[in-house]
């Protein structure tokens, strides 16, 4: 960490001596430094790359002279509910949005599915309800056991209704389980709030993802989700709980893994190109200790049946409330020697309490550390996170959608950035603010998080990091580098072509 400082000081100190470097000499000295130190730094760029790199550099720097002038319409410093609107305009989204970005390696699988699709495809059977719970919150359902108000059928809501109102019709069930709000200023300074509206969004699509024919169709729109923001392989947290069908048969959590690799198979066969989804097997960051040995029983039993399917295990939920991981220590001390931990952890606001859970997940030996927000305030653990190669999974929107940052610029991650830690960027939860696979946030990373003159290296070296750190056998190691350089080859064409 001192090095990139260290080797200024001779710079610095020649200021002294006879010969003075000339003061624009300096300048450009400490500039190339801290350039070269950043992510992605030191990529070489061939031909091609550097053409298309120019491409990219001159929409990049055009849109932050024209948002230097205008501010309140610059989306990388706006909140991303009112920015969007302008990201859809960027030239910079739109060659993002074509770049293949690698792996996807955080994200919930039932937050990710954009609502619009959930809305307009998945509630369209004629046997799904919508009612009130025991919180009179909205839940989707096919049965009646847990509705505490009047049940409509939505088939007959929406059929009785024209166009016009059919669209509004769905527009009120997605503000159900989409996090969007025209003023977020207002619900920031209640965190709980926040992540109160985050969780009903859980709990209102609950019943409807637990019914298999629903669960199949939302996983394989999942995979689309992914292939359609060039992704071509994904790790996902999931708790592969019970599904119910047609027949009132239950899956057990084994069939449901068994259920979501034969769609994964199934896609792989249709989709040469992509590569592979996993699952990290995630549960709630609240239970007692007997709760989570039974977790990790469970845990062993899905990885013993499936090592290369089920690869890990997490804890999720509001971390501020939540256990600490430290109460686990002993239920968490013993894991077979192929499986790993990728942990929650530092995703806070709080400095000296919930962040030790960052101090916790590397004494745990976690491979990745989701969300790592609190880390720039630890410097005991930046070396162990460097020499162990421990991935920081940064997921922009989401800390600020939940309430963790206002102005991504002002994000750690930037930090993590100009120290070349070793990040990935993710997304979360995209479907449920209105997101899509990583291109916003690799947005939102390159406009807001790294320097203004970050380039083409910048965001190469994201994608190859996201490889990198992804769990793969050798195999597919050989393969995703190959599909990765061919298709990354056709994406400098084709930003060169126009
Ligand atoms: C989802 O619904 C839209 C609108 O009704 C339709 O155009 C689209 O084909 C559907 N997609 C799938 C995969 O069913
Ligand atoms: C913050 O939100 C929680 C959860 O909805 C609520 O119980 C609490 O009263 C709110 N606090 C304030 C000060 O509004
Ligand atoms: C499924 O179970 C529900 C409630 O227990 C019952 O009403 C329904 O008739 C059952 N359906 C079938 C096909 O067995
Ligand atoms: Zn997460």
């Amino acid at each position: 960490m001192l090095q990139s400082l260290l080797c200024l000081l001779p710079l610095l100190g020649s200021l002294q001596s006879a010969e003075l470097p000339a003061y624009d000499t300096l300048r450009e000295r400490i500039m190339d430094t801290e350039r070269l130190a950043t992510v992605g730094g030191t990529i070489w760029l061939s031909q091609d790359e550097e053409k298309a790199n120019s491409i990219l550099m001159n929409a990049k720097r055009a849109e932050i002279a024209e948002g230097f002038k205008n501010p309140l319409k610059y989306a990388p410093a706006m909140h991303f509910f009112q920015g969007r609107q302008y990201v859809h305009q960027s030239e910079v989204f739109r060659i993002i949005q074509r770049m293949p970005k690698g792996a996807f390696l955080h994200g919930h699988n039932t937050g990710m599915v954009s609502s619009k699709w959930i809305i307009q495809n998945l509630t369209t059977s004629s046997n799904l309800y919508t009612c009130m719970d025991v919180n009179q919150l909205l839940i989707f359902t096919y049965d009646q056991s847990k509705c505490h108000s009047e049940i409509q059928n939505v088939c007959t809501e929406r059929n009785d209704l024209n166009e016009k109102d059919r669209m509004k019709y769905e527009r009120q069930l997605e503000r159900h389980i989409n996090m969007h709000r025209k003023h977020p200023e207002m619900m920031l300074p209640n965190r709980t709030l926040i992540w109160k509206q985050f969780e009903n969004i859980f709990t209102t699509v609950d019943k409807l993802y637990k019914y298999r024919p629903t669960y199949c169709a939302y996983h394989k729109r999942l995979l689309e989700e992914l292939c359609e923001d060039n992704i071509i392989y994904a790790e996902i947290r999931a708790s592969l709980s019970p599904l119910y069908d047609e027949t009132n048969r239950t899956y057990n959590t084994l069939e449901v893994a068994n259920e979501l690799e034969r769609i994964v198979e199934e896609f792989k066969a249709k989709h040469s190109d992509f590569v592979g989804l996993k699952v990290i097997y995630a549960k709630r960051n609240r239970a007692s200790e007997d709760e989570m040995a039974k977790r990790i029983v469970t845990f062993k039993q899905l990885h013993n049946a499936k090592p290369n399917f089920i690869i890990g295990f997490d804890l999720i939920g509001n971390e501020d409330t939540g256990d600490p991981i430290h109460k686990y220590i002993n239920e968490l001390s013993d894991l077979p020697s192929t499986a790993h931990y990728f942990f929650h952890a530092g995703e806070t606001n709080w400095y000296g309490r919930t962040d030790w859970n960052m101090m916790d997940a590397i004494l745990l030996n976690t491979k990745r550390i989701g969300h790592g927000f609190a880390l720039p305030k630890h410097p005991q653990l930046w070396s162990t996170i460097k020499k162990r190669h421990i991935a920081i999974e940064v997921n922009p929107i989401s800390n600020q959608v939940l309430g963790l940052v206002w102005d991504l610029r002002n994000h750690p991650a930037s930090f993590m950035i100009a120290e070349n830690f070793p990040i990935i960027i993710s997304s979360d939860d995209p479907g449920v603010w209105g997101a899509k696979g990583l291109s916003y946030d690799f947005y939102y990373a390159f406009m807001a998080l790294a320097p203004a003159e970050a380039d083409l290296r910048f965001l190469k070296q994201l994608a190859l990091n996201s490889i990198k750190y992804a769990t793969l056998t050798s195999d597919e190691r050989r393969k995703i580098n190959r599909v990765f350089q061919k298709k990354w080859l056709e994406f400098i064409a084709s930003v060169i072509r126009n």
